[in-house]
């Protein structure tokens, strides 16, 4: 209900400003009153400043706030209890395991990642971080021209460990590695394995400063070694080495708005009437479960001793991590690392402060970007794609489906009518969750993000 009304609220103001966002990056930094660059290249405060906010990019390197520790826990989704939505997310692990953006759903036990007409997905990012250690995944993908589902690892440096999955691919699982986003076609690998959509499989990261171990099912697929990745033009390791948020996300690779190199390789345009919409009002992704066990290492890197991780240099090396104790929250959606006090609520909901006015607080998405440095040759300008495939043979084992192949549920048409938008069988909040996504996709107007957001919490 109070959603409801927040979302009418952003709909009408959203088409009354025009606000935009600064780009950011290496070359470019977030002036100090927008001074924290999301993961997605733009500047703002509040949630730009929590989880995937670059250090290298913002105004300062103490911009971003603080990055809650690892933390050792086996996830599961009974329920969206300690799942929070990136609009009011305000940066304190302890209540909140994952942050979301689009719209997650239980169904029978199970996290569902859901992608319905006209919205850019779901992606749920755990709150805090992995400096080395191992996660694994147990999940069935979607499937369909266009639609990826992914399970990754991404720093906010954009250090980056990948799964990713094809709609139109089911028997393969790609991985792929960057060093801080760097674009290089020559990094992914195959891994084949049984019907990827039908079958639960194990996806698993093990990732220490000398090595990361792709495996599915407990069978490696692939190895890659630190000592491989020597480049001697920059004199650096292009291995990743720092802090990762665990990130699970559908997401259209076929939007018509996303680059030809994206496009193509995620098998075309996503086709918004196919089964799974009519059926469902969405495509989806089936999670069961999610197992973080942290690196624990004794001296640096790979330490989770202390509260949070800060780095000390634009370098954005595993040796410019700190693994200290600054605080890793904010008071609301308009503070930021230098300022996390901005916007408290001291005397009522009053919108209190006037930075706020122009700045934007929750960054959006467009299709092509739900994973960090997802470049693609053929993007901007072409690349030779060399690559290995590995090959493990999988028995169906990790399958615990009960068999149906197609529409194995239907949420949708739960009774609730909401006026706006298209006539597929989209549930209420089906509904809300797609109109969020073109609100916060499109430029937010700050201020009234700031207070909704405080209403609602
Ligand atoms: C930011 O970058 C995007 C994509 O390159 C571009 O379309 C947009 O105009 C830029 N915005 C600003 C304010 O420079
Ligand atoms: C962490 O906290 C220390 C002590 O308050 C401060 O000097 C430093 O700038 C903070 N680092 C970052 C990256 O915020
Ligand atoms: C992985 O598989 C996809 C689809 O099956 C294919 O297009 C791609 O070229 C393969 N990548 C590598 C690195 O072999
Ligand atoms: C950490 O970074 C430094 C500086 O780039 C490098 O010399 C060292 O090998 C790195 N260590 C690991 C474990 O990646
Ligand atoms: C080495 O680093 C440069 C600069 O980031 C990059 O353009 C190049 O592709 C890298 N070389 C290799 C072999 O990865
Ligand atoms: C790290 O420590 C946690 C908490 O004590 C423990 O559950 C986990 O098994 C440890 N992981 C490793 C790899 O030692």
């Amino acid at each position: 209900m109070v959603r409801a009304s927040i979302f009418a609220v952003l709909a009408t103001v959203s088409t009354v400003f025009a606000a935009s966002g600064q780009n950011c990056s290496l070359t470019q930094l977030c002036p100090s009153d927008t001074p924290c660059c999301s993961q997605y290249g733009q500047c703002g405060v509040g949630a730009y400043c929590l989880g995937g906010c670059d250090p290298r990019m913002s105004f300062g390197l103490d911009s971003c706030v603080a990055a809650p520790v690892c933390e050792s826990k086996t996830y599961d989704f009974k329920n969206l209890d300690r799942v929070t939505s990136n609009t009011k997310y305000l940066g304190d692990s302890s209540e909140t395991d994952w942050v979301s953006d689009g719209d997650p759903q239980i169904y029978n036990d199970n996290l569902l990642l859901t992608m319905a007409p006209d919205s850019v997905g779901t992606l749920l990012a755990s709150s805090t971080y992995m400096w080395y250690g191992n996660v694994k995944a147990t999940f069935k993908t979607s499937r369909g021209q266009g639609v990826v589902t992914a399970f990754i690892l991404l720093s906010d440096v954009k250090d980056e460990i990948d799964y990713e999955f094809i709609g139109v691919d089911l028997d393969v699982a790609q991985t792929n590695y960057y060093f801080q986003g760097i674009p290089t076609y020559s990094h992914g690998a195959n891994i084949s394995l049984s019907d990827t959509f039908n079958n639960y499989h194990t996806y698993e990261i093990d990732w220490t400063p000398d090595q990361i171990t792709w495996k599915v099912n407990d069978e490696i697929g692939r190895t890659l070694k630190r000592a491989d990745t020597w480049n001697a033009t920059t004199n650096q390791w292009m291995y990743p080495q720092t802090p990762a948020r665990v990130q699970l996300s559908l997401w259209p690779g076929g939007l018509a708005s996303n680059g030809q190199g994206t496009i193509d390789w995620a098998g075309g345009l996503v086709d918004w009437n196919a089964a799974d919409i009519k059926n469902n009002g969405y495509y989806y992704a089936t999670f069961q479960s999610v197992t973080v066990d942290c690196f624990n290492a004794t001296s640096a890197p790979g330490t989770n001793d202390e509260t949070s991780y800060t780095y000390n240099s634009v370098a954005g090396t595993n040796d410019t991590v700190v693994d200290g104790k600054n605080s890793t929250i904010i008071k609301s959606l308009i503070g930021t690392g230098t300022d996390p006090d901005a916007g408290a609520s001291s005397a009522s909901g009053s919108s209190s402060s006037a930075p706020s006015a122009t700045a934007e607080t929750v960054p959006g998405r467009s299709g092509g970007e739900s994973s960090g440095s997802d470049n693609h040759a053929g993007d901007s300008g072409s690349s030779s794609q060399t690559a290995s495939t590995a090959t493990i043979a999988t028995d169906a084992s990790g399958s615990t489906s009960t068999g149906s192949s197609d529409g194995q549920f239907s949420q949708g048409g739960s009774g609730s009518s909401s006026s706006s938008s298209s006539s597929s069988s989209k549930s209420g909040a089906e509904k809300l969750g797609a109109s969020q996504e073109k609100v916060l996709k499109g430029s937010v107007f700050a201020g009234i993000i700031a207070v909704v957001a405080m209403m609602a919490l």
